[in-house]
This record gives structure tokens, C-alpha cells and sequence, in this order.
């Protein structure tokens, strides 16, 4: 493990070992991808003051959320047809979660259902929704998720209309994704993912294939579309709210003022993000919204895009966040080195945190707040 020290070391063997559609798939963001760089741009604009003579301690990486104390303050964002990406990427990712004690994410368009996912889960399930069209369904997916042991339900609010995603149609890719000829020729100089395509077949959205059967006549190419592509509104929040017991969190939050609503509509926490680039690309990079939006309200936030280690989730507490995610990384790390990836990712992320936090003379997170430079 020590060729792949970095977040970029797994990157780039991912990238060699993935064909180009799924590379763009995983990778890319939408228009010239200047929201996608954005985040990344202003992350690295944001500096913390090291801070000297504190002798030696060993940081306390922990953090309270939804009544529980977590381990790491990092877990894993959703990701649609990750199995795409790596052959069974969401059991991988569920158990490298487990043995964490970090939250997995479980896409409503994920290639493998709840069900299939629950055995190799651990505490921290969370279910990421799109919102169903169909009432019975929307109840049915609740009552699934909940029945497979996933706590925190995850309403995703900024894909309200599908967004062009050019690098991926320039790829050939197709939903679904269908191996025509020009994809082949990508898979043939890919052997490792193509191996396990074959011993795996085609991943499919297998949670909306269920519901095949309910939405009679539509060709099984639509049922994605046509089941998921409805953009929720306040009402649509209300009935989920009542509909699930459990902790609720909103996805996809830019605005202070929203996140001030959704906190006196009920909500247990706000994850800010921007889908890391991938709907809009004139939004700003999360890390500039995180400061208004903790003023807002006082529920925890979450944040992320962007995000490529410990130092990066550093700055986002620094500026007031609770918890971070990383969605693109975790499958950097199952592209690059399998099942072993996710466990690997974990470990450089914690070394991160550790060494910055020494840096910072910081021994628990909330510490790091102080540590913030202010910009000019
Ligand atoms: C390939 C891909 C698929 C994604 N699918 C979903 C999804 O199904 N549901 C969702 O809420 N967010 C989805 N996201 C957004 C992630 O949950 C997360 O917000 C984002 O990836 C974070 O940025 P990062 O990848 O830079 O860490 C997806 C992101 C990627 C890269």
C-alpha cells in the first residue's frame, strides 16, 4: 500500500483501470465543469493557522451525531450504479463502512437494493432517496429501507431535472448503459473491471427494477425516468417527514435560508452540497456556503464536494461543519485496489486528519474552529 500513500495515487490507478465511459461516469461534472473545480479551488483557498508547543497528544477524532458519537468524521455520500464503477462496489463499501463504524449511503439508484446491501451493513446505514412519483412506492421504499436496518433517511433535492453531462455522452455511455461496440472496445483494454462485469453481469438500478411490474407498459429504459423525475416540494417534504420515524436529512441545501426552513420543518440535519459539480455549474463551491448556512441554524451540517482528505475535512469544520462526505474517492479507492480500496482510503484519511490536527495543535475537532484564518 505504500505505492498508493494519496488520495491521487488512487486516483490515477483508477483511472487506468476503468473504461473511459466509466471513468467519465465516476469523474466528470456538467458544462466546462467550473462549479467541479470550483470546490476545489476554494478549498485550497482556505487557511488554517498551525499553532505551536502543545507537546504530545494523540487528537480525538470523534463526533456526536444524530445521539450517537462516531469514530471519524467522514462517512460515504451516496453513488448511483456504483457497481458500474466496481463489480459489487456496494457491499464492498457497505462492509468497509461497518468496519469503520462509518455511515454508508445507499442510493436509491444504487445497482443493489437494501436488502442485498443489509447483510453486509453495519450501525450506520443511511437511505438516500429520490423521490418516487407513486405514493404506494415511495411508502414501500420507506418501509424497505427501514426493514433492512437503515437509520437516516436522505432526501437529495438538487437533481430536479436531469443535467447534461457532456464528458459521459461523449463516452458513448447510455441509460441504461448499454455495451454497444464502441463501449466494448473500451472494455477490451480494461481486463480487471471487465473480469468482473462478466462474473457479475451488467449492473442494473435493481431497487426501480422491482417496481417494474407496477408501472405497466413503459419500457424498462423508462422506469428510472419516469418513476424518479419529479422535483419534490415542501408538501412532498411534510408527508416524508411524517412518514419516517427515524432521523431526516436533506441533501443538496446551498441556501442559509433554506436550511433555516428545514430546520423548523422537522429536519434532523442539512448536508450541504452542489451533487459535487454534476447539475449546475454556476453554484458555488460548497466550502464558501458552509459559514452562512452555521449561522442559520443550528442543526448539524454536513458538507461536501470536493473534499480530497483529512485537511480538507479540517477546513470544513473549521468553518462550522459537523461531518464531511466524499463520494468520487471511495470509488478511486475500489477502482484502484478492489475490495481492499475502501479499508486503504480509510486508514490515509485518518493518518490526515491525525497529522493536520497535530499541526494545528487541535485535540478534539471543535478545536480547529479557532484555527481558521480569516481571509485579507
Ligand atoms: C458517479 C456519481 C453518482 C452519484 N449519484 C448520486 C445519487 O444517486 N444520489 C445522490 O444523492 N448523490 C449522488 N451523487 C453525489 C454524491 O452523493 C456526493 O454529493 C458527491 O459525490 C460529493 O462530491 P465528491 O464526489 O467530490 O466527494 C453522485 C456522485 C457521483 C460522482
Amino acid at each position: 500500500m505504500a505505492q498508493y500513500p494519496g488520495l491521487a495515487d488512487l486516483r490515477r490507478r483508477a483511472k487506468k483501470r476503468l473504461p473511459l465511459f466509466v471513468w467519465e461516469f465516476l469523474d466528470s461534472g456538467t458544462g466546462a465543469e467550473k462549479t467541479r473545480n470550483r470546490n476545489r479551488t476554494a478549498l485550497d483557498a482556505r487557511l488554517l493557522m498551525p499553532s505551536i508547543l502543545h507537546g504530545e497528544f494523540a487528537p480525538d477524532l470523534s463526533v456526536d451525531l444524530f445521539g450517537q458519537t462516531l469514530p471519524l468524521p467522514f462517512g460515504i455520500a451516496p453513488v448511483g450504479m456504483s457497481g458500474l464503477i466496481w463489480p459489487d462496489a456496494e457491499r464492498h463499501l457497505a462492509r468497509a463502512a461497518a468496519s469503520a463504524d462509518i455511515p454508508y449511503t445507499l442510493s436509491t439508484v444504487a445497482s443493489q437494493t437494501p436488502e442485498d446491501v443489509a447483510p453486509a451493513m453495519g450501525q450506520h446505514g443511511w437511505f438516500q432517496m429520490y423521490p418516487p412519483r407513486d405514493p404506494d412506492i415511495r411508502t414501500d421504499m420507506l418501509n424497505r429501507a427501514r426493514a433492512a436496518g437503515f437509520k437516516v433517511l436522505v432526501l437529495t433535492v438538487d437533481v430536479p431535472v436531469a443535467s447534461r453531462r457532456e464528458r459521459q455522452v461523449r463516452s458513448g455511455l447510455t441509460t441504461p448503459p448499454k455495451l454497444t461496440p464502441r463501449l466494448l472496445a473500451q472494455v477490451a483494454c480494461r481486463p480487471a473491471w471487465a473480469l468482473g462485469m462478466a462474473q457479475q453481469g451488467m449492473p442494473r438500478m435493481r431497487m426501480i427494477d422491482s417496481y417494474a411490474g407496477d408501472l405497466k407498459g413503459l419500457p424498462s429504459t423508462s422506469h428510472a425516468g419516469y418513476m424518479l423525475r419529479t422535483s419534490p416540494d415542501w408538501d412532498y417534504l411534510r408527508w416524508l417527514r411524517d412518514a419516517w420515524d427515524g432521523p431526516m436529512v436533506v441533501k443538496g441545501v446551498m441556501r442559509a435560508e433554506d436550511a433555516k426552513t428545514l430546520e423548523d420543518e422537522g429536519m434532523d440535519a442539512i448536508w450541504i452540497s452542489n451533487h459535487a459539480g454534476r447539475q449546475f455549474d454556476a453554484a458555488p463551491a460548497t466550502i464558501d456556503v458552509v459559514e452562512d448556512i452555521r449561522a442559520a441554524t443550528k442543526l448539524p451540517v454536513i458538507v461536501d464536494g470536493g473534499i480530497e482528505g483529512g485537511l480538507d475535512m479540517l477546513r470544513a469544520i473549521a468553518l462550522g461543519a459537523d461531518f464531511v462526505m466524499m463520494g468520487r474517492a471511495w470509488h478511486y479507492a475500489l477502482a484502484a485496489l478492489g475490495a481492499q480500496g475502501p479499508g486503504h482510503l480509510t486508514a490515509i484519511l485518518k493518518a490526515d486528519l491525525e497529522s493536520n490536527m497535530g499541526q494545528l495543535g487541535a485535540r478534539r475537532l471543535a478545536d480547529v474552529r479557532s484555527r481558521l484564518c480569516q481571509p485579507g
